[in-house]
């Protein structure tokens, strides 16, 4: 079994799509959500992960007295999961260098544009989709890529993509992009998880 430890800040509809592989349609049935981190509390996430009887752990940067304190939570808290992969699912804040070296080429994130364009700091939820409409892009998706220690930098693994019509509003793009997440995120790890076996 592959224990994936998924790191998320908001809803978590991807977390959801993830955990449902590993249960429901066979995608990534060789894997189990050992935990999940987010950073902030109260979060749909968090529900979600409780419903599922997966262990979540709050981890919050910003109430440790130093960066080292924290990150040695972290890294802990992964061990004690025995994580093989890290999975950001809507994850906010830059993991840190130390645990980028500890997993090295295991740790992906999901972006809602086709990267290069519209990553990076500030490029976030709804922004990016309505730099995309106000850019007058013909289309846009959705990129999973490997993490390095820049945001949405890092070589890419998969991109998926669709048509837009400048009369769609930035919430049915933002729509209809998480669709296509939900879709290609858990293939795509099932077969990184095949490239690191
Ligand atoms: C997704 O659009 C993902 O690409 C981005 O953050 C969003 C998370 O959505 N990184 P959810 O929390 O999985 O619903």
């Amino acid at each position: 079994m592959f224990n994936i430890a998924v790191f998320a800040s908001g809803s978590g509809s991807n977390f959801q799509a993830i955990l449902d592989s590993t249960t429901q349609n066979g995608i990534l049935s060789d894997a189990t959500i050992c935990g999940l981190i987010t950073n902030k509390a109260e979060i749909k996430a968090i529900d979600r992960a409780h419903s599922a009887g997966i262990e979540a752990v709050v981890l919050n940067p910003s109430v440790y007295p130093t960066a080292r304190e924290y990150e040695a939570s972290l890294l802990s808290t992964l061990e004690i999961w025995n994580t093989d992969l890290i999975v950001l699912a809507g994850y906010l804040r830059k993991i840190p260098v130390s645990v980028i070296d500890r997993y090295p080429n295991r740790i992906l994130n999901i972006h809602p544009s086709l990267l290069p364009r519209f990553g990076g700091k500030g490029f976030y939820g709804m922004k990016v989709h309505k730099a995309v409409k106000e850019a007058g892009d013909h289309e846009t998706g959705c990129t999973i890529h490997i993490v390095t220690e820049e945001f949405d930098d890092g070589p890419i693994l998969a991109q998926e993509r669709i048509t837009i019509s400048l009369s769609d509003s930035a919430e049915e793009i933002a729509a209809r992009v998480l669709t296509l997440e939900h879709d290609l995120y858990p293939r795509v790890i099932a077969s990184h998880m095949k490239s690191l076996t």
